[in-house]
């Protein structure tokens, strides 16, 4: 039996390691981490992630050939593949602060590699890495007196939160980078035959170490520019009485377009799409490039200010304050169907409003425990409510930040009856059915529709 090993137990190394464990039953898969906390809790019942369907599938092999410790440095050792998919957050210090990739825990975890090893390996970076990460870690592993050698591969990951298991079970793509020598195809042939265990050949694709690592970058960095191109058009439709919906569903429908990732929104979330981007503009800056770096960095400036935006015209729209007004916040998470709040727009717009000194209080199926970790620095002013009819109840304002299904289905008549009149709904995610909303009597904004109000002064 062979030996994988995953070094980082996150929403990464959590939700891929359980479905290639599945997959390949020969393997014995183990994933490690420091954080003993984290560890405890893939060994209960109560997974520290919710991604749907990873429940079932860590029930399913924990225990036969799926396996969680900390002992790291003892798998380390007996490991023939290791994943690395610890995280790679933005530096906020020293050189390339707020810009590079903090690279500090994938270092510590080359250089415990190289100590704990005593056979030949194969070293997989899973994690998002700035491009010639591999050339650094190719240097610290193969420096080592011991006669050992190590092959490092690139196999980024792309899966979204909330569809982990789906985009885990039926990729796009998988990505592999290696060397172009013999051990280094054969270092990347060892790879392939583990995805082509349930994924189709012609979806392996295989790469210069390079191309991989920077297809990653790229990657991210094009599905954002998509929502801060609608984003940018959304508050044009909103000067011009166009409608985003149509507009998107018009230019999506160009083959050559595409229609995904065209949904407007209060901005884009999640710990990547902005860190990435900062570390793809660090790189162009660090290879003489300001001109491809202005351009990369517009698209994260760019959902700063729809964040901005929204809670500029909430405010305006409610007679220019909302100071002492309770708001009610429905979504905590930064997209549906995940727990995570990393780099959530709704932390921003509750931030925003905070500052305007409105009464906050914030509801979630899944998140409210993240989002009160993370708004910690505020913990007194904010009231994390799980039932969003007791969170509306006396409320001036309902902002919809998450696309939680579960707020299309809520009985929004009683809603109205228990809020403060005149009622408002913003809408950050063009979720609801806003013509019924208004006939209830809510005055509603959406994301680049015209208001249904009955508070707009028209032109006309
Ligand atoms: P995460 O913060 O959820 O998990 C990283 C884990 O690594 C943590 O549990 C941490 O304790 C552990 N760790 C750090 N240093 C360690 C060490 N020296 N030894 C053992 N464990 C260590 O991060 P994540 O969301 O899983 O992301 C990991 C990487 O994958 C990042 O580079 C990210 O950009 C990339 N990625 C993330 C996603 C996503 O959806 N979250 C998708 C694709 C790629
Ligand atoms: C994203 C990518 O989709 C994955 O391919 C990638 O692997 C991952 O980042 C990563 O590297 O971490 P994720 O951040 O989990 O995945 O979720 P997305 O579905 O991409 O959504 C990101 C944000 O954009 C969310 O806040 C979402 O609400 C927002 N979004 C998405 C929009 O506002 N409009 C859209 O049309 C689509």
């Amino acid at each position: 039996m062979k030996n994988i090993l995953c070094i980082g137990a996150g929403y990464v190394g959590g939700s891929t390691m359980p479905i290639i464990a599945s997959h390949c039953p020969e393997y014995r898969v183990v994933i490690v981490d420091i954080n003993e906390v984290r560890i405890a809790a893939w060994q209960s019942d109560q997974l520290p992630i919710y991604e749907p369907g990873l429940d079932e599938i860590v029930r399913q092999t924990r225990g036969k050939n799926l396996f969680f410790s900390t002992e790291i440095n003892r798998h380390i050792a007996e490991a023939d593949i290791i994943f690395v998919s610890v995280n790679t957050p933005t530096k906020m210090f020293g050189q390339g602060a707020g810009r590079a990739a903090d690279l500090q825990y994938w270092e510590k975890t080359a250089r415990q590699i190289l100590e704990n090893s005593t056979s030949s390996k194969i070293v997989v970076e899973k994690s998002t890495l700035p491009v010639r990460t591999a050339e650094a870690m190719e240097r610290i592993l193969n420096s080592n007196g011991k006669g050992l050698h190590f092959d490092v591969l690139s196999n980024p990951e792309f899966l979204a939160e909330g569809t982990a298991v789906r985009d885990m079970q039926n990729p796009d793509r998988v990505l592999i980078g290696g060397r172009e020598t013999e051990s280094g195809r054969k270092a990347i042939e060892s790879l392939v035959e583990i995805y082509a265990q349930w994924v189709p050949r012609e979806r392996i694709l295989t790469t210069n170490l390079w191309s991989s690592e920077l297809s990653k970058l790229v990657a991210n960095a094009f599905l954002a520019q998509r929502i801060s191109s609608i984003n940018a058009i959304s508050a044009l439709c909103e000067k011009t009485e166009a409608d985003i919906s149509e507009v998107a569903a018009a230019v999506g429908r160009d083959e050559r377009i595409g229609r995904y990732f065209l949904r407007a929104s209060v901005g884009f979330g999640g710990s990547c799409f902005k860190k990435d981007i900062l570390n793809l503009v660090y790189l162009c800056e660090h290879y003489g490039l300001p001109e491809v770096a202005r351009y990369w960095e517009q698209v994260v400036k760019m959902n700063e200010y729809q964040e901005a935006r929204f809670a500029a015209n909430m405010v305006s729209s409610m007679f220019n304050t909302v100071a002492g007004k309770r708001i009610a916040l429905f979504g905590a998470a930064f997209k549906a169907h995940t727990n995570d709040t990393r780099e959530s727009p709704a932390l921003e717009v509750c931030r925003a409003l905070l500052e305007e000194q409105a009464d906050i209080v914030m509801t979630d199926p899944y998140a409210l425990e993240n989002a009160c970790l993370d708004l910690k620095e505020m913990a007194t002013r904010v009231t994390y409510e799980p039932d969003p009819y007791v969170a509306a109840k006396d409320a001036h304002a309902i902002d919809i930040l998450t696309e939680w299904p579960q707020y299309t289905e809520l009985d929004y008549e009683k809603i109205y009856r228990s809020m403060v009149k005149p009622a408002f709904i913003f809408d950050g995610r063009n979720l609801l059915d806003h013509k019924r909303l208004y006939d209830i009597g809510f005055n509603v904004y959406p994301i680049g529709k015209p208001p249904l109000s009955r508070l707009v002064q028209h032109d006309s």
